[in-house]
């Protein structure tokens, strides 16, 4: 089927760019210590994760239980919850889901890893614990290596938790357009990491992982050698505000949109903030410039879009984030030069634990 013959607003994913994606990745990471952990939340569908696990990823990560649940559902057998779990029903159900796959969550608080612990006694599984080291972007994490080693020693304590590692996730820096800025942030983080590796290894707990990074950082991370896990997750589509990046991934994400209105200098699609995530940027249109988009529930308002398109005929828009997009969506059309090749649910979006 012709792509013009979807209803809009419609996902869509163009298969040969998502190959090369998939290409640029392993050639980044061959020869490397660094080993793929993509991130669910960028696509949350199940058979885009088994195919990244066949393309040599370690596992999958993800930001919520309800994302762990799925892939666990879904047969992937190594995930790591990326985010601390503290509600005490959740903490049972990642517990029992212990049983079903290797699971590893990131703890940065004394009380939220005795929890953990006494529900994984209760269930008698096994929980893998990252403790979270904040570099800067105070979002989780704690940033004093005394208290990051009373951590480790803590889950050190308790036999159904075992000490892996570290998360560092430098996700403030992830989008900057100043490469030599990127560089040397990256490098002042890795200096702080290296010293805390090197306590951890002095107190005879080594972290045998450190998981983070990001697309944006990706060539960084695989040219440095000292994370074990990279979490990428938007290097399989891209989107327009990863493009402002000297990256070497390319767009493979679009939502095709109709022209629902036009006249003076205004081309109106019925794409909106309902279909197509603006938190970190506008969508940029494929077929022409525009000086400035309006953003509403069900529309974009183009103004000074250069493109030809009239009433009826479809605009491709390039998202502005690609994981809040996708998350509005219940399918994505993967597509070969215009013609639907297959259609994937995205399994992991309705659950909202
Ligand atoms: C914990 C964590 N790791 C990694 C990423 C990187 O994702 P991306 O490659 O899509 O920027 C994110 C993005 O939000 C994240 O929250």
């Amino acid at each position: 089927m012709h792509i013009d013959r979807l209803e809009t607003p419609a996902l869509i994913v163009e298969e040969k760019i998502l190959r090369q994606n998939r290409e640029t990745m392993k050639a980044l990471l061959k020869d490397s210590p660094l080993q793929l952990r993509p991130h669910y939340k960028t696509h949350k569908c199940a058979a885009l994760a088994h195919m990244q696990m066949k393309d040599g990823a370690k596992g999958m990560t993800c930001a919520k239980l309800g994302e762990a649940l799925d892939l666990a559902d879904s047969g992937i057998e190594d995930i790591l919850i990326a985010n601390q779990i503290t509600d005490p029903k959740k903490i049972r159900r990642m517990a029992e889901l212990a049983g079903d796959c290797r699971l590893t969550v990131c703890v940065d608080h004394a009380e939220n890893i005795d929890a953990i612990a006494k529900a994984a006694a209760d269930h008698s599984t096994t929980i893998h614990c990252l403790i979270e080291f904040d570099l800067g972007m105070e979002r989780c994490g704690v940033s004093d290596p005394k208290e990051f080693l009373a951590l480790a020693e803590r889950i050190g304590s308790h036999s159904h938790l075992r000490f892996e590692g570290i998360q560092a996730y430098a996700g403030h820096i992830s989008h900057l357009t100043d490469a030599q800025q990127m560089k040397t942030l990256t490098a002042e983080y890795s200096a702080t990491l290296r010293s805390l590796m090197a306590q951890l290894k002095a107190h005879g707990m080594p972290a045998a992982t450190l998981s983070g990074g990001s697309t944006g950082t990706s060539v960084l991370k695989a040219a440095e050698g000292l994370y074990t896990e990279l979490q990428a997750g938007s290097y399989l589509f891209m989107d327009s505000t990863y493009r402002e990046l000297e990256l070497p991934f390319r767009n493979s994400l679009f939502l095709l949109s109709t022209v629902v209105s036009r006249r003076d200098g205004l081309t109106v699609v019925d794409a909106g903030v309902k279909t197509c995530g603006v938190e970190q940027g506008m969508p940029v249109p494929i077929g022409g410039s525009v000086d400035h988009i309006v953003d509403s529930e069900e529309h974009f308002q183009l103004h000074g879009y250069t493109g030809s398109e009239k009433p009826g005929e479809h605009i491709l828009l390039i998202p502005g984030h690609c994981c809040s997009t996708i998350n509005l969506h219940e399918k994505l059309y993967i597509v070969d030069d215009c013609k639907v090749i297959d259609r994937l649910p995205i399994t992991g979006r309705c659950i909202g634990k």
